[in-house]
C-alpha cells in the first residue's frame, strides 16, 4: 500500500529536511515553464495594482510543487502565507477563523481542496466572491444571519482531482493552472542544484539516470538522491557515480524506468491477467488490493506519460510499450485491439 511505497508520491515526515531544497522564488524554480511564466504575469499585475491576486487553483498529481509554488506566489507577492487542507478544517468555524485572521492581500493555501467537506465549502462561496463570512446564529423563527467583512485575499488551492471539485468551487478560482510531469532535462537540474545545497558531488552520467528513474517528480528525485548518497559514502568516496546509482537504484528495486513494485503488479495484472483490457478502475483496484484513488492519482500518471496504458471510457487499457516493458507477445485480441488504436489514436481521455 502507498505508506509502503518507497518512492511514494506522499509528502513524507522525513522529507521535511527538503524544506531547504525547495525554491523559494520564480527564478530558482526549474520547469513548470508555461505555468511560471504565467503566474510570474499575474502576480507582478496585481503586486503593482496593489490588489490581491485572483484566486488561484494549481492541480495535477502529486509530488510536482504544488505546495512550493503557492509558497513563491506568496514570497512574491510579498505577502504572508497561511497553509491548511482540506482534511484539516473539521469544522466551519474552523475555516472562519482562519479567514478572519488574513490580512490584506494575504494567501490562504488549501491544499487538498476536493476533500473539504460540502458544507463547510459553501462557507468558502461568499469568501472568495465578496470577500465576506456569512454567519448563522440561532434556529427556527430566531435564526438571523450576520455577514462579516473579510479582507481581500487569495485562496491557492491545490488538488490531484481538478474533476471532482464542485462547479461552483471551481468557478470561482481565476487562475487554473495545471501541473505536469517535469522531463528528464529539468530533473538533472533539479538534482544538481539539489546535490549542490546538499554539498554532494555527481557525475553528470549519474544525475541523468537518477533522473530518469525519478518518475518525473523532482520529489521522488531529492529523495533518491539522499539515498544514493547514502550508497556512495559506504561503497565508495562519497562521489555519486554511475555504477554506484545504478547499484543503489537496483537494490531499491527501481527499475530503469523508475517503476516500482505497485506499478508492475498494475501493469502485469492488466497485460497478463485481463490481456491488455479494456478493465474498469474498481476491478483492476480489486485485482491488485490496492486502493482505487492511489492508482488514479500516483499510480497511473507516470503510467499514461510514458505511454503504458492509457484510460478509454471502456476501461484501461495497456499499450504496446507496456507488453514491450514486461516482455510479454499481446494476445490475438490484444494486438487486434491495438491495431485499432493505433488507427483511431490510443488517446488517454
Ligand atoms: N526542488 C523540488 N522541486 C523543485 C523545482 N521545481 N525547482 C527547483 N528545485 C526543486
Amino acid at each position: 500500500m502507498e505508506n509502503n511505497r518507497f518512492i511514494t508520491n506522499k509528502e513524507l515526515v522525513t522529507d521535511d529536511g527538503d524544506i531547504s531544497l525547495r525554491p523559494t522564488t520564480f527564478d530558482d524554480y526549474i520547469g513548470q515553464d508555461k505555468v511560471k511564466a504565467n503566474l510570474k504575469v499575474y502576480v507582478a499585475a496585481s503586486r503593482a495594482r496593489g490588489e490581491a491576486l485572483d484566486h488561484v487553483l494549481l492541480y495535477g498529481p502529486p509530488g510536482l510543487g504544488k505546495t512550493t509554488l503557492a509558497h513563491i506566489i506568496a514570497a512574491e507577492l510579498g505577502v504572508e502565507i497561511k497553509v491548511t487542507s482540506g482534511p484539516g478544517i473539521e469544522r466551519a468555524a474552523n475555516l472562519a477563523s482562519l479567514l478572519t485572521n488574513l490580512q490584506e492581500r494575504d494567501v490562504l493555501f488549501l491544499d487538498e481542496i476536493h476533500r473539504l467537506n460540502h458544507s463547510i465549502e459553501e462557507v468558502l462561496y461568499p469568501a472568495m466572491e465578496d470577500f465576506v463570512l456569512d454567519i448563522s446564529t440561532g434556529k427556527g423563527a430566531g435564526a438571523t444571519s450576520l455577514r462579516l467583512p473579510l479582507h481581500k485575499f487569495t485562496l491557492i488551492g491545490a488538488t490531484t482531482r481538478a474533476g471532482m471539485l464542485t462547479g461552483p468551487l471551481r468557478d470561482r478560482f481565476g487562475v487554473i493552472c495545471r501541473l505536469e510531469p517535469y522531463s528528464t532535462a529539468d530533473l538533472v537540474r533539479i538534482i544538481k542544484r539539489s546535490a549542490r545545497l546538499l554539498k554532494i558531488t555527481i557525475d553528470d552520467d549519474a544525475a541523468t539516470e537518477l533522473s530518469s528513474r525519478s518518475r518525473g517528480t523532482p520529489r521522488i528525485a531529492n529523495r533518491l538522491l539522499k539515498r544514493v548518497r547514502d550508497f556512495a559514502q559506504v561503497m565508495g568516496d562519497g562521489n555519486i557515480t554511475l555504477p554506484i546509482t545504478v547499484k543503489a537504484l537496483n537494490d531499491m528495486e527501481i527499475d530503469p524506468l523508475g517503476l516500482d513494485y505497485n506499478d508492475m503488479k498494475l501493469l502485469s495484472a492488466l497485460v497478463q491477467k485481463f490481456d491488455g483490457g479494456p478493465t474498469g478502475l474498481d476491478t483492476l483496484a480489486a485485482a491488485i488490493n490496492e486502493d482505487a484513488g492511489t492508482i488514479e492519482d500516483v499510480i497511473e500518471p507516470y503510467l499514461i506519460q510514458l505511454g503504458f496504458i492509457a484510460r478509454t471510457p471502456r476501461g484501461r487499457i495497456a499499450l504496446k510499450a507496456a507488453f514491450n516493458h514486461l516482455g510479454v507477445k499481446p494476445s490475438k485480441k490484444a494486438v487486434m485491439q491495438l491495431s485499432f488504436l493505433d488507427t483511431v489514436g490510443g488517446n488517454n481521455e
